[in-house]
């Protein structure tokens, strides 16, 4: 019989560099290999499963929604779309009242830059140093990885003004007549979990209003109570004129959204944006489900707490490791930095083999985005376990 890697060498296009691990089964935070292996899974879809894999709150909302009523066209109105965007407003920054749906956080951001472009009626767009926005054209346009848009620079829109994530003088200095938006992750995720200073977000909200310019916050990552608040914008008093999610949203399930102020979301009418999937019946009600649970278990105010003690954990780990450089992040969105790639990757490797799932993005800061139900004794096996590897691998 063909294996799964090979069968996926031979049949899907080669985009992933994956990790020798075939995933076939989740509970909770556990997850299980083809072989019967388990795992601690610390990835969690890349903060995807914020509910842990298969919560019966999740699967159940699916399987009575798929067994009901799975898609219709948006020409008709669609309840659980319309109930989602109700309780979205309820846990959104203040001010975020309207919701679009679609299928990813690219996608998200690709809306919310239209709607941007749209309402002010300006072309140009200041997005970050270290950024993350998504691999659709407009949106790794706003992506800073050269890497990621070098081969494709004839698709992508010449319409972004990159200044280094934290300086406020680089945005207003690079804030011109014809400056739309500005496109910010309040946490940088994929850039390597960076926290900006305290007063950056509220003086690019301060810039952003003198200069007629809409504040775009990102929250594909750091939404959904991921950051110990339902929103990591909320950490510093800021209020977005639109924001994106996508991840933990549907726990799993495919699903995007942009939030968007009232007045902004009406610059969209009808026949100005769409997406044949977006908010179908079978994707919002799993993130009515996702969204019900996370309030019922106050899981924004799990993960600040959770997360306080997974980083003094890892604050005392890094105490006794040389090769730890750096520990930061808030909540359940937590980054060591290592001394080089070549130790994160090896690390990675060996918390697999131990029974621990982890990545590394920016090539050497170790992430941990746990399902939001993680608890303590998790933290504490994984510690242990990163003691042992650090203690290996650090010489
Ligand atoms: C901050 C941020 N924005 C956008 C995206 C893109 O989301 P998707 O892969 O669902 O298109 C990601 C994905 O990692 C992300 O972290």
């Amino acid at each position: 019989m063909v294996s799964i890697p090979e069968l996926d060498r031979r049949y899907v296009v080669q985009t992933y560099k994956r990790q020798p691990l075939v995933l076939v089964e989740g509970r909770g935070m556990v997850v299980k290999d083809d072989r019967g292996r388990r795992y601690l899974d610390f990835v969690g879809g890349i903060a995807v499963c914020s509910l842990g894999h298969c919560h019966p709150a999740l699967t159940n909302a699916i399987a009575v929604q798929a067994k009901k009523l799975i898609h219709v066209s948006n020409l008709y109105y669609i309840g659980s779309q319309a109930e989602l965007a109700a309780l979205l407003a309820r846990v959104a920054p203040r001010g975020i009242d309207k919701f679009f749906f679609c299928n990813s956080g690219g996608e998200a951001n690709e809306g919310a830059l239209k709607l941007a472009v749209k309402h002010v009626g300006r072309e140009r767009v200041i997005a970050m140093h270290g950024s993350f926005h998504g691999r659709t054209a407009v949106t790794v346009g706003a992506t800073w990885k050269v890497a990621y848009r070098e081969p494709f620079a004839a698709l992508i829109p010449k319409i972004f003004d990159f200044v280094p994530f934290g300086d406020l003088a680089a945005v207003e200095h690079a804030m011109g007549e014809k400056t739309a938006a500005v496109i910010v992750e309040p946490i940088q995720g994929e850039g390597g979990v960076n926290v900006p200073y305290d007063d950056y977000l509220p003086g690019l909200r301060k810039l952003c209003d003198e200069h007629g310019v809409l504040l775009i916050l990102d929250e594909v990552q750091t939404g959904m109570g991921r950051t110990g608040k339902w929103f990591a914008c909320e950490h510093w008093g800021v209020e977005p004129d639109i924001v994106t999610l996508a991840k933990a949203l549907g726990g799993g399930f495919p699903i995007g959204c942009l939030g968007a102020r009232g007045e902004v979301a009406k610059s969209f009418s009808a026949g100005d944006h769409a997406s044949t999937f977006g908010g179908n019946p079978l994707a919002c009600a799993a993130a009515k489900a996702v969204v019900q649970t996370m309030i019922k278990l106050k899981l924004p105010q799990h993960a600040a707490k959770t997360g306080d003690y997974f980083k003094k954990r890892l604050t005392e780990l890094a105490e006794n490791h040389d090769c730890v450089r750096d520990v930061r992040g808030r909540g359940l969105m937590l980054g060591v930095e290592l001394s080089s790639k070549e130790l994160a990757d090896k690390v990675v490797a060996k918390a697999m083999r131990a029974g621990f799932l982890i990545n590394a993005t920016a090539d050497k800061v170790l992430r941990f985005v746990p399902p939001l139900i993680v608890e303590r004794r998790h933290i504490d096996r994984l510690i242990n376990a990163l003691d042992q590897i650090f203690g290996e691998a650090c010489k």
